[in-house]
């Protein structure tokens, strides 16, 4: 029997997610795979904190232990932040090993970088978990909604933020605890301020619109405002005048270029976002030839996020399984004669 060995960066909240879904569903996956995909070795940053599953044998803190290893095929970064899962990204690449991610902040800068250095190396590059949790949203963007001419993507992209306002409104909680609890559940970044701050939802959009529109959108063309100024009377009101409060991430075709932002907007409760509450997302597009279709699903947390960052990994074994060259299929990410609007 083939088997496929994969190194994971990180074992936290998505770490950890990706470990139980490979061995609760292990053997229908090796059915569909034609290989088994077995965690040969995990990084983490300290050996002694305890963890939720057996996997002493497999910690390690060298990240040579997994980037060196010849027979590691498929590297899975989900430790976040910037540095230095960028430099185990690119040298996981250029050592000829395909790289799966969970981390919006990279693909949203280095998007390109790391793109070109995959096609050079002739590797894979999958970031399917790094926008909306669990929804399938990249694939559906790059490859089933491909002939169409984009016009618009919009919807609820952080997990956090729609858990925050969904109590705030419904319970009546206060930002701070709301907050507390989100990180309990491990929805929030480590540093949370990119939640409430609306980066996060800001680098999400970034990705969907470099590839809805196959340009080039950099975080300085989105135009970004959080939650942290809304207060229990902006709630009040709203609910009073037949609204709610939801943060929103829009990219669109106008006139004067793609115009890319992310804003808390009152909604009216009839709108099809209203009641997507709690941790759930949702994202519109709209295309030419599709009309509007509707992504809808948990937006976090370690199972949804698991199965998506095991989706992009399953997909990585087959066409090793098969022999399938690496199948770069973005060319967007590139700098493009586009002019998005400027914020
Ligand atoms: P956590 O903070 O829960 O886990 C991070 C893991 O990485 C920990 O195991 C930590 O080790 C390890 N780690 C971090 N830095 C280093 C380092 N320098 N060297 C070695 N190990 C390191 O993060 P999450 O699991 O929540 O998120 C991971 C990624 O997935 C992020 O990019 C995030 O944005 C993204 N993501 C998260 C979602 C979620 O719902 N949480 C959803 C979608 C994407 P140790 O355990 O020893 O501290
Ligand atoms: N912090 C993010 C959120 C995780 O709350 O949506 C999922 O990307």
């Amino acid at each position: 029997n083939k088997v496929i060995q994969v190194g994971l960066l990180g074992m936290g909240t998505v770490g950890t997610g990706v470990l139980k879904l490979l061995q609760k569903n292990g053997a229908s996956i090796e059915q569909r795979v034609g290989a088994q995909i077995v965690i040969k070795k995990v990084l983490v940053r300290d050996l002694s904190k305890s963890r939720p599953l057996p996997v002493d044998a497999i910690m390690t803190t060298v990240v040579e232990d997994i980037l060196d290893d010849p027979d590691i095929q498929i590297v899975v970064e989900v430790m976040g932040g910037e540095h230095p899962a960028l430099e185990y990204m690119l040298k996981a690449m250029q050592n000829g090993k395909h790289v799966v991610t969970a981390n919006k902040d990279i693909v949203a800068k280095y998007g390109r970088e790391l793109f070109e250095t995959a096609e050079k190396n002739q590797v894979d590059f999958q970031f399917e978990a790094s926008v909306a949790g669990g929804i399938p949203i990249i694939r559906p963007l790059k490859q089933c909604l491909a002939a169409n001419r984009i016009q618009e993507v919009m919807g609820i992209v952080n997990g956090t933020t729609n858990y925050m306002l969904t109590k705030m409104t419904r319970d009546k909680s206060d930002f701070a605890s709301v907050l507390a609890e989100a990180q309990a559940k491990g929805y929030a970044e480590a540093d949370p301020t990119a939640d409430v701050g609306g980066w996060d939802a800001a680098r999400k959009i970034a990705i969907l619109a470099s590839i809805a529109f196959n340009t080039r959108i950099t975080l300085d063309d989105v135009y970004v405002e959080g939650i942290t100024a809304i207060s229990p009377q902006d709630i009040e009101y709203a609910g009073e005048l037949g609204y709610c409060i939801k943060l929103l991430a829009i990219a669109k075709e106008t006139p004067r270029g793609i115009d890319v932002r992310v804003h808390p907007a009152f909604l009216p409760l009839s709108h099809p976002l209203a009641p997507v509450q709690d941790v759930f997302n949702a994202i519109f597009v709209s295309g030419d030839a599709v009309g509007d279709t509707m992504f809808y699903g948990r937006g976090a947390g370690e199972m949804p996020t698991a199965s998506a960052v095991s989706a992009d990994i399953i997909d990585v074994a087959r066409d090793i399984c098969h022999n399938v060259a690496s199948r770069i299929l973005c060319t967007c990410f590139d700098e493009k004669p586009v002019c998005p609007v400027r914020y």
